[in-house]
Protein backbone atom coordinates (compact mmCIF):
# COMPACT_ATOMS: atom_id res chain seq x y z
CA UNK A 1 0.00 0.00 0.00
CA UNK A 2 3.12 2.45 -0.25
CA UNK A 3 1.90 3.84 -3.66
CA UNK A 4 -1.26 5.00 -2.60
CA UNK A 5 -0.23 6.44 0.80
CA UNK A 6 2.63 8.43 -0.37
CA UNK A 7 0.12 9.64 -2.81
CA UNK A 8 -2.44 10.60 -0.31
CA UNK A 9 0.00 11.80 1.87
CA UNK A 10 1.56 14.13 -1.14
CA UNK A 11 -1.93 15.55 -2.17
CA UNK A 12 -2.78 16.59 2.13
CA UNK A 13 0.15 18.08 1.76
CA UNK A 14 0.06 20.07 -0.88
CA UNK A 15 -3.61 20.84 -0.14
CA UNK A 16 -3.20 21.99 2.70
CA UNK A 17 -0.47 24.91 2.99
CA UNK A 18 1.42 26.16 6.09
CA UNK A 19 -1.01 28.43 7.47
CA UNK A 20 -3.65 28.79 10.09
CA UNK A 21 -6.32 26.05 8.80
CA UNK A 22 -3.59 23.33 8.87
CA UNK A 23 -2.37 24.15 12.31
CA UNK A 24 -5.94 24.64 13.78
CA UNK A 25 -6.01 20.95 12.22
CA UNK A 26 -2.59 20.03 14.20
CA UNK A 27 -4.19 21.85 17.46
CA UNK A 28 -1.57 24.15 17.54
CA UNK A 29 -3.18 26.93 19.44
CA UNK A 30 -4.18 24.28 22.46
CA UNK A 31 -0.74 22.82 22.30
CA UNK A 32 -2.09 19.72 21.92
CA UNK A 33 -2.85 17.25 19.00
CA UNK A 34 -7.23 18.29 17.98
CA UNK A 35 -7.07 14.48 16.40
CA UNK A 36 -7.35 12.53 19.66
CA UNK A 37 -10.19 14.56 21.95
CA UNK A 38 -11.80 14.82 17.91
CA UNK A 39 -11.90 11.01 17.65
CA UNK A 40 -13.14 10.38 20.98
CA UNK A 41 -16.09 12.75 20.52
CA UNK A 42 -17.21 10.82 17.29
CA UNK A 43 -16.54 7.20 18.67
CA UNK A 44 -18.61 8.36 22.00
CA UNK A 45 -21.62 8.89 20.38
CA UNK A 46 -21.57 5.64 18.17
CA UNK A 47 -20.43 3.80 21.24
CA UNK A 48 -23.40 5.39 23.40
CA UNK A 49 -25.64 4.99 20.05
CA UNK A 50 -25.03 1.62 20.28
CA UNK A 51 -25.27 0.91 24.31
CA UNK A 52 -28.93 2.33 23.85
CA UNK A 53 -29.59 0.37 21.10
CA UNK A 54 -29.12 -2.87 22.81
CA UNK A 55 -30.81 -1.61 25.66
CA UNK A 56 -33.75 -0.97 23.40
CA UNK A 57 -33.79 2.82 24.52
CA UNK A 58 -35.52 5.96 22.85
CA UNK A 59 -34.61 5.78 18.85
CA UNK A 60 -34.78 9.27 18.81
CA UNK A 61 -31.98 9.52 21.29
CA UNK A 62 -30.27 6.63 19.29
CA UNK A 63 -30.84 8.81 15.77
CA UNK A 64 -29.22 11.81 17.87
CA UNK A 65 -26.22 10.00 18.99
CA UNK A 66 -25.75 8.56 15.45
CA UNK A 67 -25.96 12.05 13.57
CA UNK A 68 -23.49 13.80 15.79
CA UNK A 69 -21.01 11.14 15.52
CA UNK A 70 -20.85 11.42 12.12
CA UNK A 71 -20.75 14.81 12.24
CA UNK A 72 -17.85 14.70 14.15
CA UNK A 73 -16.72 12.51 12.43
CA UNK A 74 -15.25 14.90 9.54
CA UNK A 75 -13.24 17.41 11.23
CA UNK A 76 -11.61 14.58 13.21
CA UNK A 77 -11.08 12.99 9.97
CA UNK A 78 -9.29 15.60 8.74
CA UNK A 79 -7.24 16.58 11.98
CA UNK A 80 -6.31 12.93 12.00
CA UNK A 81 -5.60 12.80 8.30
CA UNK A 82 -3.03 16.44 8.23
CA UNK A 83 -1.24 15.07 11.58
CA UNK A 84 -0.89 11.83 9.20
CA UNK A 85 0.90 13.23 6.29
CA UNK A 86 3.51 14.29 8.24
CA UNK A 87 4.14 10.86 9.52
CA UNK A 88 7.04 8.26 8.68
CA UNK A 89 6.42 5.76 6.44
CA UNK A 90 6.11 3.09 9.05
CA UNK A 91 3.42 5.22 11.17
CA UNK A 92 1.82 6.06 8.06
CA UNK A 93 1.32 2.57 6.87
CA UNK A 94 -0.58 1.66 10.73
CA UNK A 95 -2.03 5.27 10.28
CA UNK A 96 -3.79 4.00 6.54
CA UNK A 97 -5.65 1.04 8.02
CA UNK A 98 -7.19 3.26 10.92
CA UNK A 99 -8.02 5.64 8.26
CA UNK A 100 -9.85 2.52 6.15
CA UNK A 101 -11.32 1.14 9.62
CA UNK A 102 -12.69 4.09 10.46
CA UNK A 103 -14.43 5.41 6.89
CA UNK A 104 -15.73 1.91 7.31
CA UNK A 105 -17.05 2.59 10.23
CA UNK A 106 -18.25 6.01 8.85
CA UNK A 107 -20.10 4.32 5.88
CA UNK A 108 -21.54 2.07 8.51
CA UNK A 109 -23.22 4.38 10.75
CA UNK A 110 -24.56 6.40 8.18
CA UNK A 111 -26.12 4.13 6.58
CA UNK A 112 -27.36 2.69 10.48
CA UNK A 113 -28.93 6.28 10.43
CA UNK A 114 -30.46 6.37 6.86
CA UNK A 115 -32.20 2.68 7.48
CA UNK A 116 -33.42 4.23 10.46
CA UNK A 117 -34.72 7.05 8.96
CA UNK A 118 -36.64 4.61 6.09
CA UNK A 119 -38.24 2.81 9.45
CA UNK A 120 -35.92 -0.24 8.87
CA UNK A 121 -34.70 -0.53 12.98
CA UNK A 122 -33.57 -4.06 12.77
CA UNK A 123 -31.17 -3.65 9.07
CA UNK A 124 -30.21 -0.35 11.51
CA UNK A 125 -29.27 -1.72 14.37
CA UNK A 126 -27.11 -4.65 12.63
CA UNK A 127 -25.61 -2.06 10.86
CA UNK A 128 -24.73 0.20 14.33
CA UNK A 129 -23.18 -2.79 15.49
CA UNK A 130 -21.08 -4.15 12.54
CA UNK A 131 -19.86 -0.06 12.75
CA UNK A 132 -18.67 -0.57 16.37
CA UNK A 133 -16.38 -3.47 14.90
CA UNK A 134 -14.69 -0.92 12.80
CA UNK A 135 -14.54 1.77 14.90
CA UNK A 136 -13.55 0.02 17.68
CA UNK A 137 -10.77 -1.36 15.62
CA UNK A 138 -9.65 1.48 13.98
CA UNK A 139 -9.90 2.76 17.58
CA UNK A 140 -7.34 0.20 18.67
CA UNK A 141 -5.11 1.16 15.73
CA UNK A 142 -4.91 4.74 16.79
CA UNK A 143 -4.16 3.84 20.42
CA UNK A 144 -0.97 1.54 18.83
CA UNK A 145 0.18 4.45 16.57
CA UNK A 146 0.06 7.06 19.86
CA UNK A 147 1.12 4.42 22.56
CA UNK A 148 3.25 2.26 20.68
CA UNK A 149 4.29 4.57 17.44
CA UNK A 150 4.64 7.83 19.67
CA UNK A 151 3.14 9.48 16.63
CA UNK A 152 1.33 12.88 17.89
CA UNK A 153 3.68 12.89 21.31
CA UNK A 154 6.26 15.06 22.73
CA UNK A 155 9.70 13.99 21.00
CA UNK A 156 11.59 16.53 22.92
CA UNK A 157 13.41 15.32 25.70
CA UNK A 158 12.48 16.49 29.20
CA UNK A 159 15.20 18.60 30.15
CA UNK A 160 14.30 18.67 34.08
CA UNK A 161 15.28 14.58 33.94
CA UNK A 162 18.25 15.30 32.12
CA UNK A 163 19.93 18.14 32.92
CA UNK A 164 20.50 19.38 36.57
CA UNK A 165 19.40 22.72 37.91
CA UNK A 166 21.78 25.61 38.10
CA UNK A 167 25.10 26.52 35.10
CA UNK A 168 26.21 24.40 33.25
CA UNK A 169 29.90 25.10 30.73
CA UNK A 170 28.75 24.33 27.62
CA UNK A 171 31.63 25.66 25.14
CA UNK A 172 33.79 28.77 24.22
CA UNK A 173 31.46 31.86 22.52
CA UNK A 174 34.55 31.96 19.87
CA UNK A 175 33.91 28.53 19.19
CA UNK A 176 30.76 29.11 17.74
CA UNK A 177 29.95 30.37 13.86
CA UNK A 178 28.02 33.41 13.52
CA UNK A 179 24.50 32.95 12.09
CA UNK A 180 24.68 29.26 11.74
CA UNK A 181 22.93 26.77 14.28
CA UNK A 182 25.37 24.13 15.48
CA UNK A 183 24.14 20.94 17.58
CA UNK A 184 26.52 20.99 20.77
CA UNK A 185 25.83 18.35 23.45
CA UNK A 186 25.15 18.56 27.23
CA UNK A 187 25.01 15.40 29.21
CA UNK A 188 22.48 13.07 27.40
CA UNK A 189 21.10 15.28 25.81
CA UNK A 190 22.16 17.42 22.22
CA UNK A 191 21.73 21.46 22.00
CA UNK A 192 20.79 23.53 19.26
CA UNK A 193 23.29 26.37 19.44
CA UNK A 194 22.47 29.66 17.50
CA UNK A 195 25.56 32.39 17.90
CA UNK A 196 24.69 36.24 16.88
CA UNK A 197 27.19 38.21 17.77
CA UNK A 198 27.29 38.54 21.30
CA UNK A 199 23.70 36.75 21.60
CA UNK A 200 23.49 33.00 22.08
CA UNK A 201 20.44 31.12 21.94
CA UNK A 202 19.94 27.75 23.63
CA UNK A 203 17.38 25.01 22.80
CA UNK A 204 16.69 21.22 22.76
CA UNK A 205 18.32 19.73 19.22
CA UNK A 206 15.40 17.67 19.13
CA UNK A 207 12.37 18.48 17.10
CA UNK A 208 9.13 17.83 19.74
CA UNK A 209 7.50 16.59 16.69
CA UNK A 210 9.47 13.45 15.33
CA UNK A 211 12.84 14.11 16.83
CA UNK A 212 14.40 15.77 13.78
CA UNK A 213 17.67 17.73 14.12
CA UNK A 214 16.17 21.70 14.63
CA UNK A 215 20.25 22.61 13.97
CA UNK A 216 19.65 21.09 10.52
CA UNK A 217 16.98 23.66 10.41
CA UNK A 218 16.54 27.19 8.28
CA UNK A 219 16.26 30.10 10.22
CA UNK A 220 13.51 32.65 8.97
CA UNK A 221 11.86 35.71 10.09
CA UNK A 222 7.71 35.40 10.96
CA UNK A 223 5.90 38.81 12.11
CA UNK A 224 9.67 40.16 12.61
CA UNK A 225 10.02 36.92 15.24
CA UNK A 226 13.36 35.36 14.70
CA UNK A 227 12.12 31.29 14.21
CA UNK A 228 14.31 27.75 12.81
CA UNK A 229 12.19 25.63 10.99
CA UNK A 230 12.70 21.88 11.12
CA UNK A 231 14.28 20.15 8.21
CA UNK A 232 11.77 17.25 8.49
CA UNK A 233 8.21 18.29 8.61
CA UNK A 234 8.40 22.29 8.85
CA UNK A 235 7.54 22.33 12.24
CA UNK A 236 8.46 26.35 13.04
CA UNK A 237 9.34 27.61 16.75
CA UNK A 238 10.26 30.50 17.72
CA UNK A 239 14.06 30.99 19.02
CA UNK A 240 13.16 33.46 21.89
CA UNK A 241 11.23 31.14 24.05
CA UNK A 242 10.83 27.90 21.48
CA UNK A 243 7.04 28.20 21.17
CA UNK A 244 5.28 26.35 18.22
CA UNK A 245 4.72 28.98 15.40
CA UNK A 246 3.60 26.42 12.84
CA UNK A 247 2.88 22.23 13.18
CA UNK A 248 2.77 19.94 12.63
CA UNK A 249 4.38 20.22 16.32
CA UNK A 250 2.22 20.95 18.95
CA UNK A 251 4.65 21.39 22.20
CA UNK A 252 7.25 23.74 22.63
CA UNK A 253 10.54 23.27 22.23
CA UNK A 254 12.38 23.41 25.76
CA UNK A 255 14.72 26.32 25.75
CA UNK A 256 17.73 27.39 27.70
CA UNK A 257 19.52 30.81 29.48
CA UNK A 258 22.74 32.10 28.93
CA UNK A 259 25.37 33.47 30.24
CA UNK A 260 28.64 34.26 29.17
CA UNK A 261 31.38 33.93 31.57
CA UNK A 262 34.51 36.94 31.35
CA UNK A 263 36.97 33.97 29.86
CA UNK A 264 34.66 33.86 27.45
CA UNK A 265 32.61 30.01 28.17
CA UNK A 266 29.08 29.85 27.66
CA UNK A 267 26.71 28.74 30.65
CA UNK A 268 23.39 27.61 29.98
CA UNK A 269 21.02 26.43 32.33
CA UNK A 270 17.39 25.37 31.68
CA UNK A 271 14.78 27.57 31.41
CA UNK A 272 12.17 27.50 34.25
CA UNK A 273 8.98 28.79 31.76
S1 LIG B 1 10.45 16.13 13.07
FE1 LIG B 1 8.61 16.63 12.08
S2 LIG B 1 8.61 18.75 12.03
FE2 LIG B 1 10.39 18.29 13.08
Amino acid sequence: MDRPIRALAKTMRQRLRPGLVRDLLHGVPTGKPAHPPLAQAALGCWISATLLDAAKADQRAVRLLLAAGIATSLPTAAAGLTDWSSLHQEQQRVGFVHLAANVLALGLFSGSLLARVRGRERAGRALSYAGLAAGGFGGYLGGHLAYRMAAGANHAPQVSHLVPLGWHDLCLLKDLPDGRPVSRRLGYISLFVLRRAENVTVMVDTCPHLAGPLHQGRLVEEDGEACVVCPWHGSTFRLDDGSVRHGPATAPAPTFETRLRKDGTIQVRPSLT
